[in-house]
């Protein structure tokens, strides 16, 4: 039996923050942030709209765009590192709000890496045929653990969600391969006290390096060459580190989903969110074979091969 995503949809907030904004309230610059990131503006949920919310919505069109209701969820996985609280959880939160039955539920934190942990996580379930239909959920108010005097990281994230709904699929198609992976000596470039704290230059270094390495290794591993990559969705941090992983994969600029531009990085959501976008724009096409590879704090890493 093969597993892969039946339905997916995403919710951003409609507060839109540009990098003109960020201006005005900190010493940065248009020029800077645009050349460095490619970040021109993000969105940001208001006060009253947190986390559960953000999956709620994503995970509502989700599971309307599988054909299913919320009673034919068996398992619902959320992917975050900003939960409106530790616990309960933003799982069992959703399943409440969803009206699911009252199936097992959790969150997984693996940072930017979460929507991969999480869709790997419910293959296993789908696999095994333990389950039917898995909800996996990657969303993050980040900006509220966002440190907004710091300009080193305040201008980088923004908030949304993007959630799929994870079931068996025909032969040859679903995910083909994946690879997930941690090293905890980096966890001390990248973690939260109280607010995010960040040292991007040995980020950078480490996501450009494993970007690229761990969009090969899936490839490899589903048995397929470079040039039957169709497309490739990398998580929406930095355009630079983006486009190093599209180099080595030697794809060309329009076969590599960019919308860090409109989002900044929204962490577990960045990846869910622009597969959406490029399936609303034809772009990612029954058959296609699609990269998907994200990192984030841990340090964490994760990649999958799948034909849509
Ligand atoms: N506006 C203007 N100047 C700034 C800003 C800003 N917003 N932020 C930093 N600077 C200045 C610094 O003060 C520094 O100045 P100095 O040289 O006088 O001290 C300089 O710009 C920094 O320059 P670099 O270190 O060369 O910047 P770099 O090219 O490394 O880009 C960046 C910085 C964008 C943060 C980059 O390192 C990066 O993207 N790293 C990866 C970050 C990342 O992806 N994090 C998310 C991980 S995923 C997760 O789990 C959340």
């Amino acid at each position: 039996m093969s597993a892969g995503i039946i339905g997916i949809a995403r919710y951003t907030p409609d507060r839109t923050v540009t990098n003109a904004d960020l201006e005005k309230v900190m010493d940065t610059s248009d020029e800077w942030i645009r050349t460095r990131t490619g970040i021109e503006e993000r969105r940001l949920a208001d006060d009253d709209m947190d986390t559960s919310d953000m999956a709620y919505y994503a995970a509502e069109k989700a599971i309307e765009n599988a054909g299913l209701t919320a009673e034919d969820l068996d398992m619902i996985l959320v992917a975050t590192v900003t939960p409106d609280q530790p616990f309960p959880t933003v799982a069992c939160m959703l399943q409440e709000k969803l009206g699911a039955r009252k199936v097992a539920a959790m969150d997984l934190s693996a940072a930017c890496a979460g929507f991969m942990y999480g869709l790997i996580t419910a293959q296993q379930f789908i696999e095994t045929g333990a389950y039917k239909n898995v909800l996996v959920v990657g969303v993050e108010k980040l900006s509220k653990i966002t440190d907004w005097d710091d300009r080193n990281t305040a201008v980088l994230f923004g908030d949304g969600a993007g959630a799929a709904v994870v079931s068996s699929v025909s032969e040859g198609k679903g995910f083909l391969s994946f690879e997930l992976g941690s090293d905890g000596s980096g966890g001390k470039h990248l973690y939260q006290d109280e607010k995010i704290v960040m040292n991007g230059r040995e980020v950078f270094k480490f996501a450009v390096r494993q970007m690229g390495e761990s969009s090969v290794n899936v490839i490899e591993k589903a048995g397929l060459k470079k040039e039957d990559v169709d497309f490739l969705i990398p998580h929406q941090a930095n355009i630079r580190i983006m486009e190093a992983a599209r180099e080595r994969l030697e794809l060309p600029v329009e076969k590599m989903s960019k919308t860090v531009h409109k989002y900044g990085n929204t962490s577990a959501a960045s990846i869910p969110i622009s597969l959406v976008e490029e399936i609303e724009a034809g772009t990612v096409k029954d058959g296609d074979v699609v990269v998907m590879v994200g990192f984030g704090g841990g340090l964490t890493w994760g990649a999958i091969a799948m034909r849509w």
